[in-house]
């Protein structure tokens, strides 16, 4: 018998867009992943085009191989391996239909089967099959790109077994790093029926209001709690031949839906659509791709010309405010804001309301939709609420209106539950402590982008030194957990020549390091994890990394080594393989940040005993449960036999200096890491080594010029 936990064999058919990211989702998941397209040339093709998809679907590009290609006609009877299948072909009924009926015979009896569909009536798509396939075939609509959008639209048919939609919310949820929502099997279903009508309603507001893109885009992105694409950005992004095919559906089937004319093109759609320049698929629509440029449409004279950097006095003058408050005080505006957001924004809201029954189970469900599938900071009843235009309220701690009027409790998802959400027990300038609940509490760094500052060293230093402290995670309040140590510290000590404070610095944060290797600790990293944030997490029993961590010690960046014990860290737990400790060392001097936690275990970033949490909402409750059984560190015994590292490394390094891709400076440090790799005859030797190299590197020009052009420009110099 089946069971959630026991899907492995995926067979996704269809490569296009959608099929080759759900695909490359799966196997970045683990499973055994077959994709299938009509020919294997089509196959081959979309997947080629898949693997260098921006931004990458894979964690790891090696995945990639992990996935069989093959074709409809040639490898049918894979099909009868697969625990589900998942279809993701061209949007037409007649084409889905013909391809069930013929993998229908084949399917094993317990196997699921799902449709991709953007918005095709889901209950129509299994009518003439056998009773079994309709009993197990439901719709599960990911969102675009899937590795980034955890959203998960399931609609269950009339005749979808219950226990096969209990069974794929836990197998999507647990299993397949996806947030949920169950929607009803209306003409678009939610994201599209709401989402695509907002998208409309802003290109033809845009038009009555003759707005450029741009002002457009500066109204609907941060400044409403929306991703920076705004309304323009996003139309290109998500295809302009999309859109207009979403919408054609969805005006043929919601005759009675009394809003549904804002659906009918607007005029520069229409005209980007007969030209061809339908988004960023063929490099231009709303917005053209000129090398590293971006020219923006002009939709009166429809030429493109250089992108203005706007700037909206009102905008400016209202961004800081609470959301709910500024966009209140937005709608009040004489200008172009006010008078679009009249326009857009509230006919949007309302609209959200005269659907919310038809499409959703309730409105919670409803906003989950667009935070979790368009980003949007708060769907559109919790905004309301925000905005304080709702009276009764829609939501109330714990509760939400029902659509009759009565308030029905909220579950709780004690799995899901934000860091926000607990109780802060204590706090200082620099963290902030909270009650996990069972004798566990998360201390978490609170400086902006979690950056390590030595005020942030002494305070966690006197924390841990009271000894109260022993089992907790440690993490981050803000959107990264650390971009590391701060520059302007070492900037302003190395112009002072003052080399005591550095060292003193250092010393501070290997003490830090070792107090915690002492505790029960996990890291909780996410975001940005370089360099002495990076060092810290190294120094906790576990890491538990959330699969999009951008993981490394890029201090060769700015001229510098990993100096708070990283690079002897890195030496120690990959001290048993010369070849590893050779590419670490390249890597370092490259300054290689890992782009996902398991591109960083593939690196040699992480140790064995650390995790990669694939579930984007289950980070903390997965480094909990690991700190309530963790142990302090036992950091391995420092190898000293003869290791044949010091040519290897220094051959690599000659030839990359001879392919031009280090500089002789990079190539300096690539040697100072080595000394630390080789020379030290102790755990005790290599972090004094780390040290001396450190504070040498401090006093050299190149280093200063580096850490300069780094905090000037925000880029790194190569010098
Ligand atoms: P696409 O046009 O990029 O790819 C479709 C692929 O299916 C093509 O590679 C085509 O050769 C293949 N195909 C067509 N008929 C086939 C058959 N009988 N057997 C095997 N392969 C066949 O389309 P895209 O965008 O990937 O969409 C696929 C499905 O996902 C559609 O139902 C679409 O509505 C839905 N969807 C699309 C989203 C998007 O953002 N593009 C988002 C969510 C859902």
């Amino acid at each position: 018998m089946l069971t959630p936990a026991t899907v492995k064999n995926v067979c996704v058919i269809g490569a296009g867009t959608m099929g080759s990211g759900i695909a490359a989702h799966l196997a970045n998941l683990g499973f055994n992943v077959a994709l299938l397209d009509l020919t294997r040339e089509l196959v081959v093709d979309a997947f080629e085009r898949a693997t260098h998809a921006r931004p990458p679907h894979f964690y790891n590009p090696d995945r990639a191989h992990d996935i069989r290609l093959g074709s409809i006609s040639e490898n049918l009877d894979w099909i009868s391996d697969a625990d589900w299948v998942c279809e993701a072909i061209v949007e037409r009924e007649a084409e889905k239909k013909a391809l069930y009926a013929l993998i229908d015979p084949l399917l094993r009896p317990d196997a699921l089967i799902s449709t991709n569909t953007s918005g095709l009536q889901i209950g129509r798509l299994a009518e003439g099959r056998s009773e079994s396939f309709r009993r197990r075939f439901l719709g599960t609509h990911f969102f675009n790109p899937p590795r980034y959008l955890k959203l998960l639209e399931l609609i269950p048919t009339p005749e979808t077994d219950p226990d096969v939609l209990l069974y794929m919310t836990e197998f999507l949820e647990t299993f397949a790093a996806r947030r949920v929502v169950l929607a009803k099997d209306t003409p678009g279903f939610i994201a599209n029926r709401y989402g695509m009508w907002c998208m409309f309603r802003a290109t033809h507001m845009a038009e009555r209001l003759h707005l450029s893109v741009e002002q457009v885009d500066a109204i609907t992105g941060p400044f409403l709690g929306r991703p920076k694409s705004g309304s323009f950005r996003l139309n290109d992004i998500v295809g302009l031949d999309v859109m207009c095919d979403i919408a054609a559906n969805l005006i043929a089937r919601c005759p009675e839906d009394a809003h549904i004319k804002t659906l009918e093109q607007p005029v520069s759609m229409h005209s980007l659509l007969a030209r061809g320049w339908i988004g960023d698929k063929v490099g231009q629509g709303y917005y053209r791709k000129e090398g590293r440029e971006l020219l923006a449409l002009d939709l009166q004279t429809f030429a493109y010309r250089q992108r203005q950097e706007l700037i909206i006095p009102s905008i400016v003058e209202l961004e800081n405010l609470p959301l709910g408050q500024r966009i209140r005080k937005a709608l009040d505006l004489r200008d172009e804001v006010g008078e679009f957001l009249r326009g857009y924004l509230l006919p949007a809201l309302d609209y959200a309301k005269y659907l919310k029954e038809e499409v959703s189970h309730s409105i919670l469900d409803f906003d989950r939709v667009m935070e979790w599938g368009f980003n949007w900071q708060k769907g559109p009843f919790a905004l309301m609420d925000e905005m304080g235009l709702s009276e009764p309220k829609f939501y109330t701690p714990g509760s939400q209106l029902g659509f009759a009027g009565e308030y029905l409790p909220i579950a709780a998802e004690p799995d899901y539950r934000p860091l926000t959400d607990y109780p802060v027990v204590r706090e200082d300038e620099t963290y902030k402590i909270r009650d996990l609940d069972d004798g566990v509490v998360a201390l978490c760094i609170s400086t902006k982008m979690g950056v390590i500052t030595p005020l942030l060293v002494n305070q966690l230093i006197s924390l841990l030194e009271e000894g109260s402290l022993t089992r907790f995670v440690l993490t981050g309040e803000a959107k990264s957990f650390s971009v590391g140590y701060d520059l302007n510290f070492f900037l302003s000590a190395i112009e002072r020549e003052a080399w005591p404070e550095i060292e003193a610095a250092l010393l501070q944060l290997h003490h830090l390091g070792e107090l915690l290797e002492q505790t029960q600790a996990v890291a909780a990293v996410y975001g940005y994890t370089l360099g002495a944030g990076f060092e810290l997490a190294l120094s906790c029993s576990h890491i538990a990394a959330a699969a999009e961590s951008q993981i490394g010690l890029p201090e060769c960046r700015v001229g510098l080594i990993p100096g708070g014990r990283g690079t002897v860290l890195m030496r120690a737990y990959n001290q048993a393989s010369p070849r590893r400790l050779m590419e670490i060392a390249l890597n370092l001097t490259r300054a290689t940040v890992a782009a996902s936690a398991d591109h960083a275990r593939y690196l040699g970033y992480m140790r064995p005993a650390d995790i990669t949490v694939y579930h984007p909402d289950r980070l903390l409750v997965e480094a909990k449960r690991l700190a309530l059984s963790a142990l302090p560190v036992q950091r391995p015994v420092w190898s000293t036999g003869p290791m044949p590292l010091i040519g290897m490394i220094d051959r690599e390094l000659d030839q990359a200096l001879s392919r031009d891709e280090l500089s002789d400076f990079d190539v300096t440090l690539g040697h100072k890491i080595k000394q630390v790799f080789v020379k030290a005859t102790s755990y005790e030797d290599a972090v004094l080594r780390e040290r001396i190299e450190f504070l040498d590197l401090c006093t050299k020009s190149f280093t200063h010029a580096r850490v300069k052009h780094m905090l000037e420009s925000g880029k790194p110099l190569r010098n």
